[in-house]
C-alpha cells in the first residue's frame, strides 16, 4: 500500500511521459528503417523522461508491434502502451508485458485521438478485454474528457489511473474565457479523481506555450507530451527537446 507520505511526495514532482509515435510516422514515411522510434524513446530517457508512451493503432499507421517488443527490453523506464480495446492489440500487449497500459478509442480516420473513452458505455468484450490486461498485472488507465461520470465509472472498474484530455484546453482557438474555464474543468475533474485514489495523469496536445498552467495543477501526477516534444526535436535533437520540456514541467 502506497503510504500517504509517498502520494505526497508524488504530486510534488511532475512525471513526464515522452511520446515518441511521429518519430515512427516519419519513418513510416518512406517505409524504411529510419528514424528508429526506439533510439528516440532511449534519448528521451536519458534526458530525464519518466516513461515513453507508444500508440500502437490498429491500422499500425507510425509504432510496429517490433517497435513495443524493443522498447520494453531496451528502457529502463515505464513503457506506458496507449492502446484501444481491440482483441489484437490485447494480445500483443500481454505478450509484451509494458508497465502501463492507457486506453484509448480510436477511429480509423482521425489524425490523432480525437476524444476521451466513453467509459459508460463498453461492451462487453471490452470489458473482458480490461479485465485481461488487469489480470496480467499492467497498470490500467482510460483516456477520459475531465468529467465526473467518466471518473466515477473508472474508480468502478478498478482502474490504476486516468488521463484526463487536454485536448479542448490546448485548442489555441478558444475565447480567453472557455480557456479558464476549461482549465478549471481539469483540475476539478484532477482533484475528484485523486480524492478517489486514482492516480491522474493529462495530455494532449500540450505544448513548450500551455504546460505551465497544467503543471500547476497540483493533483495531476503526469503528463503525456508528443506531438510538441517530436516537433522541437527536428531542430534540437529529442534529448534537448526532453529536456526544454522537463524544465517546464518543475513545480
Ligand atoms: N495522451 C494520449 C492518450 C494520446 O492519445 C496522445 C496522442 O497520441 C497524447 C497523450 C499526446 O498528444 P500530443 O501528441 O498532442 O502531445
Amino acid at each position: 500500500m502506497e503510504t500517504q507520505r509517498e502520494r505526497l511526495r508524488a504530486m510534488a514532482e511532475m512525471r513526464l511521459g515522452v511520446n515518441v509515435d511521429h518519430t515512427a510516422t516519419l519513418r513510416q514515411a518512406r517505409g524504411g528503417a529510419e528514424p528508429n522510434p526506439v533510439h528516440a524513446a532511449l534519448q528521451a530517457e536519458l534526458a530525464g523522461a519518466t516513461s515513453i508512451v507508444m500508440h500502437l493503432r490498429e491500422d499500425r499507421r507510425h509504432i510496429q508491434d517490433e517497435d513495443v517488443r524493443l522498447a520494453r527490453r531496451l528502457l529502463r523506464v515505464s513503457l506506458n502502451l496507449e492502446m484501444a480495446l481491440n482483441e489484437d492489440i490485447v494480445s500483443v500487449a500481454l505478450e509484451v508485458r509494458p508497465a502501463q497500459a492507457t486506453i484509448v478509442p480510436e477511429k480509423r480516420k482521425e489524425l490523432t485521438t480525437e476524444g476521451g473513452l466513453e467509459l459508460t458505455g463498453l461492451s462487453q468484450e471490452a470489458l473482458g478485454l480490461l479485465e485481461r490486461l488487469k489480470d496480467a498485472g499492467i497498470r490500467t488507465f482510460a483516456f477520459i474528457e475531465p468529467d465526473l461520470a467518466q471518473i466515477l465509472r473508472a474508480k468502478e472498474l478498478g482502474l490504476a489511473g486516468v488521463e484526463l484530455h487536454t485536448g479542448r484546453y490546448a485548442n489555441h482557438t478558444l475565447s480567453m474565457d472557455a480557456w479558464q474555464g476549461e482549465r478549471a474543468r481539469i483540475e476539478a475533474a484532477a482533484q475528484k479523481a485523486h480524492a478517489l485514489g486514482l492516480v491522474v495523469a493529462a495530455g494532449h496536445g500540450l505544448n513548450y506555450q500551455n504546460v505551465r498552467p497544467i503543471v500547476k495543477i497540483p493533483s495531476v501526477e503526469e503528463l503525456n507530451i508528443g506531438h510538441s516534444i517530436i516537433s522541437r526535436s527536428v531542430f534540437v535533437g529529442i534529448f534537448q527537446a526532453t529536456r526544454d520540456m522537463l524544465s517546464l514541467t518543475q513545480r
